[in-house]
């Protein structure tokens, strides 16, 4: 694969008209002071005429924006916000599946976090931006109370329009174990689904099966057929533990230690997959994992920024160019901190955006005052006037020919390079 170090697609400024711009800096300081944020994507349709209904998997969405699985979605008052803010989905914190006897053979991921330091990174190529650094993996709780926070996450859902989804972390294949141990998929699931139900939520339930990028570190992972078969196998898993039609599953997927064709590999494998083997959507890509890197004591976490942007775009530029319209529906995730970023990633395929850093920024880095993370997250990805996605959005409608009338962000969506 050409490691062109060129990956981005939107360089430089946005090509906009004064006019635009002027009103786009004024509503920027503007709205920045108000005492009671507005609801930014009504505001941006009415007065920028930008209709940024999308799609997740199969489930049609307000918006591409979405709280990704992480440390942000593990209380009620955190997916209170996000709803409050109307963040087109929510996805919770990853549960660590068991089975009926409470075995875990992912229990190595249920480490409690101790600390957690969001902190400036710079890239291989010298680009600024963020990463958030802990010791930390998936829900260190107990089965029933994630299944607590599902229920209240769809109660407070019910109603809007943000869609929740559960995250889970299944079991995998070791090398050299063949049996794959069917009760965590049955048993987890089926709680799930019951959660899922009692909170009055219809249709399949979406599920992500979170291959995380400390996975790239373990011994799991050290032979790439064995990755492959997990890929394959886990959509059937998930599928029969609830039965026909009951889930809707997506798999997101890690940067592995390996090049960017295994990358590339796994991309291809979760494409091709038919039948049962076929997930709905895919996830890409998780954050990458440096074996070196130390934090608390602790040699070996995985990390964000510019590099993990640069890996996904030119592995996604790749994809992309090899299936084109064909792709299965693909979720963005991976050091998205701006509105030119998220449309990156949208021209190369995604129709939604999960994130996680840019919504635990310290709060000095937003201009709007008052309001939720969130909320300050949606004025700055939507509204600054360089890397907004309004500017972009008329930057794309001028350079690509997008059709006339209301500039909709769907039409972008798998376009491809601009022009
Ligand atoms: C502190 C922290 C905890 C995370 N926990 C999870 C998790 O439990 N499950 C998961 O699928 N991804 C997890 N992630 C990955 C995020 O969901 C996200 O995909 C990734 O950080 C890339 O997005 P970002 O660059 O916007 O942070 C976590 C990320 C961070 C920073």
């Amino acid at each position: 694969m050409s490691s062109d170090t060129a990956v981005r697609w939107l360089n430089g400024a946005a090509d906009v008209g004064p006019e635009l711009l002027s009103r786009v800096t004024g509503a920027y300081e503007e709205l920045a002071l108000r005492e009671m944020p507005v609801n930014y994507h009504s505001w941006v349709e009415e007065e920028f005429g930008l209709d940024m209904s999308s799609v997740y998997g199969g489930y049609p969405i307000g918006n591409p924006w979405a709280k990704a699985s992480g440390q942000l979605s593990m209380t009620p008052q955190q997916v209170a916000e996000d709803v409050e803010a109307g963040l087109g989905y929510v996805v919770l914190k990853t549960v660590i599946a068991e089975s009926e006897d409470g075995g875990q053979s992912m229990s190595d991921w249920a480490i409690r976090e101790s600390r957690m330091q969001v902190e400036p990174i710079r890239s291989r190529r010298g680009e600024s931006g963020w990463t958030v650094s802990w010791k930390g993996r998936g829900w260190w709780g107990t089965l029933d109370e994630y299944l607590e926070l599902l229920r209240s996450a769809c109660g407070l859902a019910a109603g809007a329009a943000t869609l929740v989804v559960p995250s889970v972390k299944y079991h995998l294949l070791q090398p050299g174990e063949s049996e794959w141990l069917e009760s965590e998929y049955r048993f987890t699931t089926r709680r799930l689904l019951e959660a899922w139900r009692d909170s009055g939520s219809k249709g399949p339930m979406p599920i992500e099966k979170d291959f995380s990028p400390t996975l790239a570190g373990s011994e799991r992972s050290r032979v790439r057929e064995k990755v492959v078969e997990w890929l394959r196998r886990v959509p059937c898993l998930v599928r029969a533990a609830a039965g026909d039609g009951e889930v809707a599953v997506g798999l997101k997927v890690f940067n592995a230690l390996f090049d960017d064709s295994f990358q590339l590999e796994m991309l291809r494998v979760v494409q091709q997959a038919a039948g049962a083997e076929s997930a709905n959507w895919l996830v890409y890509g998780n954050r990458l994992f440096d074996p070196d890197r130390e934090f608390d004591g602790q040699r070996g976490i995985a990390y964000g920024g510019g590099d993990l942007s640069d890996r996904n775009l030119r592995v996604l530029s790749e994809f992309h160019k090899e299936y084109g319209a064909a792709m299965r529906p693909l979720a963005g995730t991976g050091d998205i901190c701006s509105g030119r970023m998220a449309l990156e990633y949208a021209l190369r395929g995604a129709s939604s955006f999960q994130l996680h850093t840019f919504f635990q920024l310290p709060s000095g880095q937003y201009a709007l005052r008052s309001g939720s993370r969130t909320q300050k997250a949606l004025h700055e990805l939507y509204l600054h006037p360089e890397e907004g996605l309004v500017v972009w959005m008329e930057h794309l409608s001028r350079r690509c020919g997008l059709p006339t009338g209301p500039l909709r962000f769907r039409d972008v969506v798998g376009h491809g390079r601009p022009g």
